[in-house]
């Protein structure tokens, strides 16, 4: 499939130059935490075929690996120098995950063909427009009754998450979350039997069925 050049990119660490450094921010901050939350939150099977969208180097795909051996696992990037870095893992941890240089916005795979898609923090590197459009292809490629697993920031409880993520609406498009959009959006493309949790005051897992 052709990749269209035209979208705004954000990568991992907004600043190109630091996404070699992305796991050591990953490691220091809160991610083990918030994969814990995950998978509490989320009910997920053994043996599924799953999409990562927005793997980055892969941390998610390398703990779903180790949790559940039968799942079938797949994950886009759009940026080619964390997919490098994300096969580089997986070669090291000899674990069999299949990686692809691919935007959100145009999924290089068939249509019902996973049973669940997961992202985790990455719409907010997109666009509205371009939020729409992921929301969509996640959708396409989800088998009916197929299970969307998104981990995303959402409105802010507190005064201090408010101006926090107003900082952040300078370098990323993370104003939809601010404004509690997301769940709008997955329920105006169709998904159903929407389940949200929310901690830390402005982040949320949202389980919902095709
Ligand atoms: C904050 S990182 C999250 C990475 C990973 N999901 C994690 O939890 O560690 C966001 C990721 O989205 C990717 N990304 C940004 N825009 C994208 C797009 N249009 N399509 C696919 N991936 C994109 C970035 O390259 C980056 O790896």
């Amino acid at each position: 499939m052709m990749m269209s050049k035209d979208y705004p990119f954000k990568p991992a660490l907004i600043f190109d130059f630091l996404t070699p450094f992305y796991d050591l921010f990953g490691d220091i901050g809160l991610r083990k935490k918030l994969q814990a939350r995950a998978l509490r939150f989320f009910k997920l099977k053994d043996g599924w075929k799953l999409l990562d969208v927005g793997s980055g180097t892969g941390p998610d795909l390398i703990l779903l690996s180790k949790k559940f051996s039968k799942m079938k696992l797949f994950g886009i990037d759009a940026d080619p120098k964390i997919i490098a870095l994300a096969k580089k893992k997986i070669k090291k941890h000899n674990l069999d995950i299949n990686l692809k240089c691919a935007y959100a916005q145009e999924l290089p795979f068939a249509a019902n063909s996973f049973d669940a898609v997961w992202s985790n923090l990455t719409l907010h590197h997109l666009t509205r427009e371009s939020k729409i459009k992921a929301i969509e292809e996640m959708y396409r490629v989800l088998k009916p009754h197929g299970q969307l697993l998104l981990i995303e920031f959402s409105r802010p409880k507190s005064w201090w998450l408010k101006s926090l993520m107003r900082l952040q609406t300078l370098f990323s498009y993370v104003y939809d979350n601010y404004q509690g959009k997301i769940p709008l959006f997955l329920k105006d493309c169709g998904f159903k039997k929407l389940r949200q949790t929310t901690f830390w005051g402005n982040t949320s897992c949202y389980q919902a069925e095709k």
